[in-house]
């Protein structure tokens, strides 16, 4: 196993690079590109692909200048080969893949997911497996069960919009910026969740999938029986109601999830379990069940490169030369690629 591992991770619209010295972060740079963004209401993907071009490269500089190490001393190069913006993987494994070559080194393709999950095992205090993992980010809602360090098995998920792309939608339609997730949640503290009563979807549906489309129809239809006026007086209520509807399915499934399986702790990953009233309604189901609570730093629940070398010290790496014709994927897993 590697001990230096470079990762770079530019699955979205974050350029991230970071410098792990076994699961201790040496640095972890992030550049975030939401103000380009935020113009548009939402990512463009070729805006978000120039941003990583120019990006991609001092970001990386930065993240060995802050470990205090050079490219001599990397022993393996990490990278996200998807899911995610098929443009903005490009770049990275584009930038990977020539780092690398350039110095013999061995590549490891990291699975953004499972970089999520592999936040967990980062110090300080690693959480080793098994647990629950519930991952809510603006591209994916899933529960993974985690057995090993190495990969997880996918116990339910979304069956159309992500729990974020729920916040990102209904802030775009309360007016609020882009992302919406924290506009949205700074909003509804001031608002009354019990004001509207929201559809909790697949509340009763036995298995472990989320659906949050109904959900954004639903304030979409409020919205208008409420006419312009009084949606902006009741925003606050509006966004309340709305975050605890969503909050109440995740937690739900987390419960049903928890409820079906032998697992000894609970994590939360993804930029959604940056959310207060996730991350306490999740503290108090584990008080409730007896289970231990594993919540990362916010900074590492968003995307992030330290997660992605984490990971990658548990995948196997590829040898020099026969990672140069290996591709990005945009959906699926690394096994499928
Ligand atoms: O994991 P992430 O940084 O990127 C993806 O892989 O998608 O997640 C970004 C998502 C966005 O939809 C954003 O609105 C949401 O996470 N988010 C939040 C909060 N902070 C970020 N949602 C709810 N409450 C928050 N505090
Ligand atoms: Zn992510």
């Amino acid at each position: 196993m590697a001990r230096l591992i470079l990762a770079i991770e530019t699955s979205c619209d974050d350029t991230c690079a970071a410098v792990l010295d076994g699961p201790r972060i040496l640095s972890n740079l992030i550049s975030s590109q939401a103000a380009a963004h935020a113009h548009f209401g939402g990512v463009v993907p070729e805006v978000a692909s120039r941003h990583h071009l120019e990006l991609t490269t001092p970001v990386v500089q930065a993240a060995l200048d802050e470990a205090g190490v050079g490219l001599d001393d990397i022993e393996a190069v990490a990278v996200t080969v998807g899911p995610g913006l098929i443009g903005a993987l490009l770049v990275g494994v584009s930038t990977a893949k020539a780092i690398a070559a350039a110095r013999r080194l061995p590549l490891i393709p990291v699975d953004h997911l499972q970089g999520h999950v592999a936040a967990n095992f980062l110090e300080p205090e690693p959480l080793e497996p098994p647990f629950l993992c519930l991952l809510a980010s603006g591209g994916h809602t899933l529960l993974a069960g985690v057995r090993d360090h190495a990969g997880h098995e996918i116990l339910g998920q979304t069956l159309d919009d992500a729990a974020g792309e729920a916040f990102d939608k209904s802030a775009r339609l309360l007016g609020l910026g882009y992302p919406g997730g924290p506009a949205l949640e700074k909003l509804a503290a001031e608002g009354d969740p019990k004001a509207f009563e929201m559809p909790v979807a697949m509340a009763r549906d036995p298995g472990l999938d989320f659906s949050f489309s109904g959900l954004k129809t639903s304030l979409v239809y409020r919205a208008r029986d409420l006419g312009r006026d009084e949606t902006e007086r009741r925003r606050a209520d509006l966004a309340a109601s709305y975050q605890r509807a969503i909050v109440d399915q995740l937690i739900a499934k987390l419960r049903r999830a928890a409820d079906a399986g032998d697992w000894p702790a609970i994590a939360l990953g993804g930029g959604v379990a940056a959310n207060a009233e996730l991350r306490d309604r999740t503290r108090a189901l584990c008080h409730e069940l007896g289970l231990r609570l594993k919540l990362v730093p916010i900074s590492l629940c968003t995307d992030n490169a330290a997660m992605i070398a984490s990971a990658a010290r548990f995948t196997e790496p590829i040898p020099y030369p026969d990672y140069l014709g290996f591709d990005a994927f945009a959906t699926g897993s690394v096994r499928a690629a």
